[in-house]
């Protein structure tokens, strides 16, 4: 089947609902998502959107925050028109009835709450729910516009692009790369549908399903930035995985997170021996910058040999707790841990890819009509390192930026019919006897880039992980190109993807920065390396 549309949009985060919600006025609009269109890392998103409000704080200093937590990698234009665009966005939200938490006495002032690395309290929040609580209201809007057609268990295999020919993959021309759409798989009726559209939005989200431990959503797998590079645009950073510190830890817990607005609130981590440690490793103690604080629980794990640490906030008002964490509360009581009255085990989890598909200001990747937007770019926000609560906030930004120039684009590109594409290929593909192959695969990446490519890298660990990368992306490439796709076949080809990449860029990095850690090399060095790692497949293949 072939659709035509003027905007395709592939992923339902926030990035991708708030696009959809201001280009609709303008064409019809396709979004493709994997699963149900609440199931993406906004959802799960506890702490809030990084803003200021506070009469203390001011754009300067968030600024500056963002710039130290970036190590001298943020580009510090884009840092600037993020934060100040920050409460124009946070309003809209409200417009379309999002419900921030605000003061009792004042219900124009918001509750506004601190995480690490902000100087100020700055973070709006809707409870411990903030994520869901904005993926609640974007989609009861998307699905009361009649221009937005909404595609779910709808999962993209690649992107189409003018160099690329009717094979899957494979690449016969080299003039100008132009997007024009992507193959999409059904996955209830196991159909493949082109999609043609004037203009592609990536907005996939995470790829935290790379690693073994991650606070992210299953759908995290990084298939926009795979997608992108196997298109030819160029992607960025992608060493930069940043550990969120505070996972729970718990047999029956999986990917759950406990806000770093705990550690805000005056949550303390201890080690299995009962001792606050961070004051060793930071002057910021429990709220220094992530990256600080997941090396230093790494480390206290590595030397007492327990499985978890511990965040104890049992010095505070039960009330005030089960008020202020509802969520991490409710979760944490019905695995028999309560949280007013003991201390939390948490160990650090892959949380956010602050690399991604290279963009400019306005969300444009290298390939004209493809826009990215959200955790899937780099927009030079986050540098090394992002500051906590600025992802949902460079979301916004970006999508409202993207779709303006996207809605001028369409103008253009409304001149012509949109395009007749071929059909997806089927021939010589049969349904696979090997699944198995599919599911070990999973594993082995996710269990060696844990172990070998996690918070605390080394030479031998990284060129351990490049050999197997190697192998098993020619195991999954002759399988690709023998066996009908399956939605875990174009995960697990996604997953391969960004794992080759992140040893890649981070084998290439040779000192220690931010969220790159190299035992090797454990400075920083800003002669050489202040500079962006940036990687483009050869149009050749
Ligand atoms: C958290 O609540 O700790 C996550 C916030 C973020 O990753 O920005």
């Amino acid at each position: 089947m072939e659709y035509k549309t003027d905007f395709l949009i592939i992923g339902s985060g926030v990035a991708g609902l708030t696009f959809a919600l201001k280009v609709a006025n303008y064409g019809d609009v396709a979004i493709v998502t994997k699963r149900d269109v609440m199931e993406t890392n906004t959802r799960y998103a506890q702490g809030g959107i990084a803003s200021v409000f506070d009469k203390y704080d001011s754009f300067e200093l968030h600024i500056q925050d963002t710039l130290s937590a970036g190590n001298g990698l943020c580009n510090e234009e884009v840092v600037e028109l993020v934060v100040r665009d920050g409460p124009t966005r946070v309003r809209e939200l409200m417009d379309w009835g999002v419900q921030f938490n605000l003061y009792k006495s004042d219900r124009s002032v918001f509750d506004l709450g601190l995480e690490g690395g902000h100087s100020k309290n700055r973070i709006v929040h809707a409870e411990d729910l903030t994520g869901y609580e904005v993926e609640r209201a974007l989609v009861d809007r998307i699905r009361e516009n009649e221009r937005i057609i909404l595609f779910e268990n709808h999962i993209a295999i690649d992107l189409i692009t003018y160099s690329k020919s009717v094979k899957r993959g494979v690449i016969t021309t080299t003039h100008e790369d132009s997007c024009c759409g992507a193959y999409v798989l059904d996955t209830k009726k196991n159909e493949v549908h082109t999609f043609s559209a004037r203009i592609t939005l990536l907005a996939t989200g995470g790829a935290g399903k790379v690693y073994l431990y991650t606070s992210n959503a299953d759908v995290a797998t990084g298939d926009g930035i795979a997608m992108a590079y196997r298109a030819g645009a160029s992607v960025a950073n992608l060493e930069f995985v940043q550990f969120h510190p505070t996972c729970l830890y718990h047999p029956k817990a999986k990917n759950f997170l406990i806000s770093e607005a705990v550690r805000g609130e005056g949550g303390v981590l201890i080690n299995g021996e009962g001792r606050p440690f961070m004051e060793k490793y930071d002057p910021q103690k429990d709220l220094a910058c992530r990256d600080v604080v997941a090396r230093a629980i790494d480390n206290e794990l590595k030397r007492t040999g327990h499985e978890s640490v511990y965040l104890d906030i049992t010095h505070k008002d039960p009330d005030f707790i089960r008020k202020r964490f509802p969520n991490i509360y409710k979760k944490c009581l019905s695995l028999g841990i309560d949280m007013t009255r003991e201390p939390i085990p948490v160990v650090p989890a892959a949380h956010y890819m602050c690399g991604g598909v290279i963009t400019d200001t306005y969300g444009r990747t290298d390939i004209k009509n493809l826009f990215a937007v959200g955790e899937t770019a780099c927009t030079g926000l986050h540098g090394a390192n992002r500051l906590a609560s600025n992802s949902l906030l460079e979301a916004l930004v970006f999508a409202h930026r993207a779709a303006s120039r996207a809605i001028q684009e369409l103008e253009r590109l409304s001149r012509n019919p949109i395009h007749d594409l071929p059909p997806w290929d089927t021939v010589g593909t049969t349904d696979s006897d090997e699944v198995i192959m599919v599911s070990h695969n999973w594993d082995e990446i996710r269990r060696f880039m844990w172990n070998y490519v996690g918070i605390v890298r080394s030479n031998k660990r990284l060129s351990r992980a490049w050999n197997r990368i190697e192998n098993i992306q020619k195991e999954i490439m002759a399988y690709y190109w023998n066996f009908t796709v399956t939605a875990d076949l174009i995960e697990l080809r996604n997953i391969a993807m960004v794992a080759e990449l992140i040893i890649k860029s981070a084998m290439s990095r040779k000192e220690s920065r931010g969220l790159h850690y190299n035992i090797q090399y454990p400075q920083k060095d800003d002669e050489k390396w202040r500079r962006d790692t940036i990687l483009k497949r050869s149009i050749e293949g």
